[in-house]
């Protein structure tokens, strides 16, 4: 939640941090703001409710000159949305401005002794009280920007990633992080910063990931520096990117959820890129095989994750337990955390996030880890918080996801746990080798099956239009494609704003049933797989038998549903067990178009952030 950029150098400040804050703009779209020490050295802090495009009118007349500046983004906790709790906030005097990304827990108590001594506050955020209290230490032990907020932060509780500069210095930025993500960028004589890496890739692909109790000064004329909170200074390991800056654009499409609908055949091969090998009927999982033992000897395994990502640990828990039997449990990360599960030294944490950074996945992270238990990190962003703090794992290799909805991480992450599934069945002798290479080879073929099935976009894009008029959807599955019901449910309710919900399609008749008639849309996963198919006929014949209006994915070649349903939509034959990996992309797909017809904004739609970073 809320991007924070900044920047110090030889150029202009104001182009590098708007585009830096368009760029991070997923994180949050409450409000925006920017501070800039000008050409005049005054330091102008401008803010607004609304979107950057708003904070880009609204600087229109202003003076947004100047080398050096701090950008923020907001996604709001404490405050609502408004152009007082925007950041950046600045100190009594007017001498210091700071962005936050976080929590301040113990503002309250911090807030009460500020305001004994003498201090009114502006907004109605928990940020405020740190820039106010930076300048409260620098005037009572009169001492330098940087030594102030190091011996601020001993007094904080809470989750921070932070930007401070200061008028009387156009040459310094101090910033500091505990448990939300910040990037410093590495240039030619000028020095970045970023919540992520996305604001940073068109300058320089050199980056140091800042360490949880750091703080560093960025000063245009020397190395950054890096300190703990005691003042030791520290090491810091420079990281050259992979990532791309066409990976950060629509290229072409509309809206970057459909390009990352797209994408996902590529993803996809990428990655299985050097773990599948059809030839040789192998995969080779590095995360597994470096830790061979922990996975023979496993008693369980316990997923953690949250929203689509633990969608996606359900279907990793059909997986893992039918390739590999090990029983596995899937766990909101949000209830794991709090709840005292019982652990034992033989299980292991899987844990599963696009961002790597959502707040309770890595406190349940924290929590295993504190049990002595294995954690291993199923994520997406290269670099960040759950990798870090994971003993192994595998990266989904997904590329950068923009658009709020989840939709080519799901089917990365599900495409690693079906690497894991085999690596895990192949190290423990659990399937027979022919079942073996021939799931190998059914994995290697989806990504031709989703350009197949990418090409049903149209089809949606024409029948999308006739559910507008819906207020509710169920959608329904069995087996492996029940999490694919869940998931097509999420992505509705999160772009489109109509209500959906998503069941086993079995569990219907106790209860979800008494909703349907003639208005109520039924989605149906309903592939052509034998362990399910006539038990999914049945529940079709139980929907029509009262009057509701059933789309339903099928296997092309059906003839039955096809009969039965309103509306089909073909996919090609796949096995069983992967047949989620392209199911859920008619889900995406209508979601989106809905969505379209609704005039929603699909990248970013109201109340949601791509990453969770708080609780
Ligand atoms: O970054 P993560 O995978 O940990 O994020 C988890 C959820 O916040 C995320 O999947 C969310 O549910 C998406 N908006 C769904 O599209």
């Amino acid at each position: 939640m809320c991007g924070i950029v900044g920047y110090i150098g030889a150029r202009d400040a104001y182009p590098i941090l708007i585009k830096g804050l368009k760029r991070l703009e997923y994180r949050g779209y409450d409000s925006a703001g920017l501070a800039l020490v000008t050409n005049s050295d005054q330091l102008a802090v401008y803010k607004t409710k609304g979107k950057v495009a708003d904070l880009e009118h609204y600087v229109l007349d202003k003076d947004i000159t100047g080398s050096m500046g701090i950008a923020h983004t907001r996604w709001a906790t404490h405050g609502e949305p408004s152009d007082a709790n925007a950041h950046p906030h600045y100190s009594q005097s007017g001498h210091l401005a700071l962005i936050h990304n976080g929590i301040i827990e113990n503002y309250p108590v911090l807030k009460e002794n500020l305001v004994q001594n003498g201090y009114t506050f502006r907004s109605n955020t928990d940020t405020e009280v740190l820039v106010q209290l930076i300048e409260y230490i620098m005037f009572t032990h009169g001492i330098d920007l940087f030594h102030a907020v190091q011996l601020s932060l001993t007094q904080v509780v809470g989750a921070y990633a932070i930007a401070v500069i200061e008028r009387n210095n156009p040459n310094a930025i101090v910033a500091a992080r505990k448990s939300s993500p910040l990037v410093i960028g590495i240039g030619e004589g000028e020095y970045f910063l970023g919540s992520d890496a996305s604001p940073i890739i068109e300058y320089t692909k050199k980056v140091v990931y800042v360490n949880d109790d750091e703080v560093v000064c960025l000063r245009r004329d020397r190395e950054p520096q890096f300190y703990n909170l005691n003042r030791v200074e520290k090491s810091h390991r420079i990281i050259e990117l992979e990532m791309t800056l066409s990976q950060l654009e629509k290229g072409g499409y509309p809206h970057f959820m459909l390009k990352e609908i797209f994408e996902q055949p590529h993803t996809i091969r990428e990655c299985m890129r050097g773990r599948v090998n059809v030839e040789h009927n192998s995969i080779t999982l590095s995360g597994i095989i470096d830790n061979r033992e922990r996975f023979l000897k496993a008693r369980r395994i316990i997923i953690v994750a949250c929203g689509t990502s633990w969608h996606a640990g359900l279907i990793g828990k059909y997986l893992i337990e039918s390739f590999a039997r090990v029983p596995v449990e899937v766990e909101y990360a949000s209830e794991f955390r709090y709840r005292n599960p019982v652990l034992y030294d033989d299980d292991i944490v899987v844990a599963i996030s696009q961002s790597g950074e959502t707040a309770d996945t890595l406190a349940a992270v924290e929590l295993a880890r504190s049990r002595n238990v294995f954690v291993y990190g199923v994520c997406n962003v290269v670099g960040s918080s759950i990798p870090r703090r994971t003993h192994s794992g595998s990266y989904t290799h997904a590329g950068p996801e923009i658009g709020v909805a989840s939709t080519k991480a799901f089917t990365a992450q599900v495409t690693v746990l079906a690497l894991m599934a085999l690596c895990m069945a192949r190290e423990r002798k659990t399937l027979p080798q022919p079942e073996f290479e021939h799931l190998v080879a059914g994995l290697a073929a989806i990504p031709a099956k989703m350009e197949e099935t990418l090409q049903v976009s149209d089809f949606i894009k024409k029948f999308s239009c006739i559910f507008t008029y819906a207020h509710n959807f169920i959608y329904l599955g069995r087996g492996y494609n029940f999490p694919v019901a869940l998931e097509g449910a999420l992505k509705l309710k999160e772009i489109s704003y109509i209500h959906a919900e998503g069941y086993p399609a079995a569990e219907m008749k106790h209860g979800p049933i008494a909703l349907i008639d003639q208005e109520m849309p039924v989605v149906v996963v309903a592939p052509n797989n034998k362990s399910m198919y006539e038990k999914v006929v049945s529940n079709i014949h139980e929907i029509k038998a009262r009057k509701g209006r059933v789309v339903a994915i099928i296997t092309r070649g059906d003839t039955v549903i096809k009969e039965m349903a309103d509306y089909f939509i073909e996919i090609p034959p796949a096995e069983e067990c992967f047949v989620p990996l392209l199911a859920v992309i008619p889900l995406q797909l209508m979601a989106y178009h809905i969505a379209i017809v609704k005039d929603r904004n699909v990248d970013q739609p109201r109340n949601l952030a791509k990453s969770v970073t708080v609780e």
